[in-house]
């Protein structure tokens, strides 16, 4: 089942459409439970997509379909409701709340999606491994465990997709392999589909599927072996 479909999709920040575009036209479909890494130059697009999948930006042309719903038509209001209930969102730098604890960053995300049920929290963070840090602060947890709070608000509300923009960026190897085995492990576990854009080698091991952006075209990639910068 194809859970996103890219046509033709365009992007060009500059106010009157000029400047180099972002995007150039790029075509993609993403299957259910697909887990991809998707790498790329900076500067190459990638956020962009990103940005635009999730609907918090436009398109200068071309679609996106998520689960057979083109984002245009659902405007604004179905896109926030499509944001809160379907997607789940990791980035490089956490964004959590600094002045909520783990389980109150955890619990907005359900609230969000109209699914208030603490006992969801709590059990998304054990399933993260934070058992008994529930009520620290993000400056009371390292970098490691501030990723596995993301990881707990993404997957707390049964997300169909998550979009993970560098989710290893921010931190060292040993830490980042294993923030990527609880990722890629609790996706597989729900046939949840995940992207992840990323600079990371690390990353090609733990994907179904290998994408490149150039120049704002996806392209893709048949192995790891090519994932060399
Ligand atoms: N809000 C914006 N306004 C104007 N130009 C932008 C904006 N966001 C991104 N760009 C430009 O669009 C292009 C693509 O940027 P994007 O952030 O998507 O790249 P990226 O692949 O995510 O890079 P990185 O790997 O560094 O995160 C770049 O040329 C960037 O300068
Ligand atoms: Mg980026």
């Amino acid at each position: 089942m194809v859970i996103i479909r890219i046509i033709d999709l365009w992007k060009n920040y500059g106010e009157d459409g000029s400047g180099a575009p972002a995007l150039c036209g790029t075509n993609l479909d993403i299957h259910k439970g697909e887990i991809i890494a998707l790498f790329g130059k900076s500067g190459s697009g990638k956020s962009t997509l990103f940005n635009l999948i999730a609907g918090l930006d436009r398109p200068t042309k071309g679609r996106i379909e998520v689960e057979g719903r083109d984002l245009e038509d659902l405007g604004e209001k179905g896109r926030t409701l499509l944001r809160r209930t379907k997607l789940g969102f990791i980035f490089q730098f956490f964004n959590l709340l600094p002045t909520l604890t783990a389980f109150e960053n955890v619990f907005l995300s359900l609230e969000l999606a109209d699914r208030s049920k603490p006992e969801l929290a709590l059990k998304a963070l054990r399933d993260v491994g934070l058992e008994g840090k529930e009520q620290r602060f993000p400056n009371e947890l390292s970098g490691g465990e501030q990723q596995r709070v993301a990881i707990a608000r993404a997957i707390v509300k049964n997300p169909s997709i998550i979009l993970a923009d560098e989710p290893t960026g921010n931190l060292d190897t040993s830490t980042g392999n294993q923030i990527l085995d609880l990722l890629t492990r609790s996706c597989r576990e729900s046939g949840t589909t995940l992207m992840m854009a990323t600079h990371s080698p690390l990353t090609c091991h733990y994907a179904t599927r290998i994408l490149r952006m150039v120049d704002g075209v996806i392209t893709e990639e048949t192995s790891c072996e090519e994932i060399s910068h």
